[in-house]
């Protein structure tokens, strides 16, 4: 098969399951955590050390941290809760319905692992250590030890927050065919909102000038939210999602452009620069690859328990689709 001048379209249809469609044999594990029942077991000499502190110092939106963990009372049932935002105390969330009293934790575990995952003698020594990789989603994290497993967990340390050096950073840009064959449109991410800062993508002709396009910027809040628990436990802010439309395309360019941001005080934010290859003219003999899923589902990397965790098959697609890549371009 040639290779030569390749569009590569990647279509992601996803398929929106009707509610049984989506139940496999097993449950969430996420779900599994009962978190409404957890109690507070603070034990002065069990701790949980998180390093480095400040994640992202060469830029990256994604990074590893290595948790160093110990409990004078171990066992194979302990777990570590990552949490983002670093604060889940219930002095911060107000209750959903004022007659029930707020759960203790505001927000519920993003994933969790076993204390013995890596450390297969926790249960006889108590101590163990861990390597998570952790997603710049604009907020910070800390991590928890909890005993009495996922159906009746004791808190029994905490560590301090790490944080990821710009956590508002513009991130993950999504390129898609604008209205007309020669505009794309970019939607990205990112922690400014309206009232803090201008968002735009700077973007030409790679090697020539650069020119600026602006963005819009939305969000939606908790109370769009239908009710418990995303409302509670399992809402997480979206931040800001913005979309600028690159216009008047030459076919089958090459582009650089890179997200900003212009903060109120003057100073810019930038993302790291992206490029894109601009669409052939229409009807002009081209090839064109087609790359199709169904709903691929969602894994962790590091082997961590995550919602929908139970389709670990999503991996496997998505190393797959970086290797088609990977040939094609
Ligand atoms: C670690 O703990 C889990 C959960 O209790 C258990 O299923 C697993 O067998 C344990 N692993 C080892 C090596 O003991
Ligand atoms: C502008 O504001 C940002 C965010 O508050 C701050 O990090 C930055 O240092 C400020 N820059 C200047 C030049 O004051
Ligand atoms: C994913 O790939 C691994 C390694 O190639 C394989 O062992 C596993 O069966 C695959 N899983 C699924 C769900 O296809």
């Amino acid at each position: 098969m040639s290779l030569r001048s390749l569009n590569l379209l990647v279509m992601i249809l996803v398929t929106l399951l009707s509610s049984g469609a989506g139940k496999p044999s097993g449950e969430q594990p996420l779900s599994r955590i009962e978190i409404h029942k957890t109690t507070l077991a603070l034990h002065d000499s069990a701790y949980v050390e998180a390093s480095p502190r400040v994640l992202g110092l060469q830029g990256q939106n994604s990074d590893w941290v290595t948790l160093q963990y110990s409990y004078p009372s171990p066992s194979n049932d302990d777990w570590i809760g990552v949490f983002s935002p670093a604060s889940f105390s219930s002095s911060i969330c107000l209750p959903e319905n004022p007659k029930e009293s707020p759960p203790l934790l505001c927000t519920a575990p993003i994933k969790y692992q076993y204390a013995n995952y890596t450390t297969s003698d926790y249960r006889n020594t108590g101590k163990g250590s861990l390597k998570l990789q952790l997603i710049n989603q604009r907020e910070d994290f800390s991590f928890a030890l909890f005993s009495g497993g996922l159906s009746n967990p004791k808190l029994v340390a905490v560590s301090k927050k790490v944080t990821f050096a710009n956590p508002k950073a513009p991130v993950y840009p999504r390129l898609a065919q604008g209205k007309l064959w020669n505009e794309m449109s970019v939607t990205w991410t990112s922690g400014y909102g309206i009232n803090e800062a201008e968002p735009f993508v700077e973007w030409g002709a790679r090697g020539d000038s650069q020119v600026r396009s602006p963005a819009g910027t939305l969000t939606f809040s908790r109370n769009s939210m239908c009710g418990a628990p995303a409302r509670t436990v399992g809402w997480r802010d979206p931040g800001f999602i913005h979309t600028s439309f690159l216009k008047d395309l030459w076919p089958n360019k090459m582009y650089t452009y890179k997200l900003g941001h212009k903060l109120i005080n003057d100073s810019y934010v930038w993302s790291r620069s992206y490029s894109f290859k601009a669409s052939p003219y229409p009807g002009q003999d081209s090839l064109q690859q087609v790359v199709i899923f169904g709903d691929m589902g969602k894994a962790e990397a590091d082997g961590s328990n995550e919602y929908n965790n139970f389709q670990p098959g999503s991996l496997n697609t998505t190393y797959q689709l970086i290797k088609d890549l990977r040939i094609l371009t």
